[in-house]
């Protein structure tokens, strides 16, 4: 029996439909109030999570594959093999704010996020220091409230930014989705493991 995390909210009807074209599943996988969820393949179910807490429950080995965007990895992804990129839940990691100049090397700012370790690694890695505070979601408030300087967020539309007055300023990295397993139960599940990443591998739309 494979155990899969998927995560709720936005990858999760992209996900859904390449597991249906894939041939993992026949009927489809909506987000209510059922957590785990059986599938007419016996040899599968379902559970739904918090994106974030996606990596925790393959780590921990109650799941032995998830679906799981590069964001949330990049925070939270250590102890998981990451098999691969399903190409669904495209969008950036960016640098966001009101529309003025990024700000210069050397000067003192606030970043707000719900993406502190993508955020000081990447500035770091630039030689800039700044200041990063931790915030869970809505972040666009932060700017706009005075909290923060500038945000580091994921833009996908461009909506959210445009509603709140904000543009992007900065692209960090380029996100999707990925499909990791747990270290131990990919060498001891590796058929049914490989055989649900081949199938997914078929079902990927064209380069
Ligand atoms: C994400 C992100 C932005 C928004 C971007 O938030 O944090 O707020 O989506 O999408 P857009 O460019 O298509 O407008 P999410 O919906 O996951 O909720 P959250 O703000 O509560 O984290």
């Amino acid at each position: 029996m494979l155990t899969i995390a998927l995560p709720k909210g936005r990858i999760l009807e992209e996900a859904n439909n390449l597991m249906k074209k894939a041939g993992v599943i026949k009927e489809d996988i909506k987000e209510g109030r059922k957590l785990i969820i059986d599938c007419s393949d016996k040899n599968i179910r379902f559970i739904l999570a918090k994106p974030q807490d996606v990596p925790t429950y393959v780590k921990y080995g109650v799941c032995d594959v998830g679906i799981v965007g590069k964001d949330v990895l990049l925070e939270e992804g250590e102890g998981v093999y990451e098999l691969m990129d399903l190409k669904i839940g495209l969008c950036r990691l960016s640098l966001c704010g009101k529309p003025i100049p990024i700000f210069q090397q050397g000067e003192m700012v606030r970043i707000a996020t719900k993406y502190p370790k993508s955020t000081g690694d990447y500035f770091r890695a630039k030689g800039q220091q700044v200041e990063v505070v931790k915030l869970n979601g809505s972040v666009e408030l932060a700017p706009i409230l005075g909290l923060s300087d500038y945000i580091v967020d994921i833009v996908s539309t461009g909506k959210t930014l445009k509603e709140n007055g904000l543009v992007e300023l900065e692209e960090i990295a380029q996100i999707s989705s990925r499909l990791i397993a747990n270290q131990a139960t990919y060498n001891l599940k590796h058929n049914l493991i490989e055989n649900l990443a081949l199938k997914l591998e078929r079902a990927l739309p064209a380069e």
